[in-house]
């Protein structure tokens, strides 16, 4: 699938069916996290058959059914951002395999998780994963022209990365960000407070650069 069709077809599915992750699939989505690792200095991985995860207190918001599997983000104090940058790539690599993912930053059994913090590292977030009872839906968005500034002049690789930037997950569908043109060839991406709202914001670059292509801007 192409990235602009896979950033389409991933949705936040909270409700899972028991088919299992092929081994074939599993092996995949470890050399990636594999990769991630090195490329990042950050420390990711992937846990499967666990129950007790998603199993605890379920509140309205965020109730998960089903989901034997996620994925952990761990990564030194400073790292949310890029946490949410790299922990995107993981997700949309996931879609790629046909699976689907939420990310999931509070409605989940902490104690629950097997695996524990590398040292300096903490653990920022975690992803439910697994083959879901269905695709999820498109999340409803803000009007483009509170997101971005476009204008005549906006050239076209900056609308096709705001095209994909909106299409980014963000916590409680917040999306509480700005996108600007600096200049011919750079991008300000701000982020406003919020709940993370820094993990948010990698998730949003991510999207925007695969929207935009890397080889066309720069960030300011
Ligand atoms: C950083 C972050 C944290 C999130 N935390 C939770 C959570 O704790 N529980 C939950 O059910 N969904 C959580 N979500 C999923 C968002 O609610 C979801 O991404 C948003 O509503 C947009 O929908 P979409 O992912 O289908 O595009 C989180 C998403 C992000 C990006």
């Amino acid at each position: 699938m192409e990235t602009m069709e896979l950033m389409r077809a991933r949705h936040s599915v909270r409700k899972y069916t028991a088919q299992k992750i092929e081994p074939e699939k599993a092996a995949q989505l470890k050399n990636e996290i594999e990769a991630i690792n090195r490329e990042s200095g950050l420390f990711f991985a992937l846990v499967t058959d666990n129950e007790e995860i998603f199993k605890a207190n379920q509140p309205s918001y965020g109730s998960f059914s089903g989901c034997r599997n996620c994925l952990l983000f761990f990564g030194g104090k400073s790292c949310a951002e890029k946490v949410g940058y790299f922990g995107e790539r993981l997700v949309l690599f996931a879609q790629s395999l046909g699976l689907n993912t939420c990310w999931c930053a509070l409605t989940f059994e902490k104690k629950a998780v097997p695996v524990a913090a590398p040292e300096g590292m903490k653990l920022f977030i975690v992803v439910a994963l697994g083959y879901g009872e269905t695709q999820g839906k498109p999340h409803n968005s803000k009007p483009v022209e509170k997101l971005a500034r476009l204008t005549d002049q906006t050239p076209d690789w900056f609308r096709r990365g705001v095209e994909a930037a909106l299409l980014a997950p963000t916590a409680i569908n917040q999306q509480r960000f700005r996108l600007e043109q600096v200049g011919e060839r750079a991008v300000r991406a701000k982020a406003l407070l919020g709940p993370c709202f820094k993990i948010d914001l990698g998730i949003v670059k991510y999207h925007f650069e695969l929207g935009a292509g890397k080889e066309n801007f720069e960030w300011a």
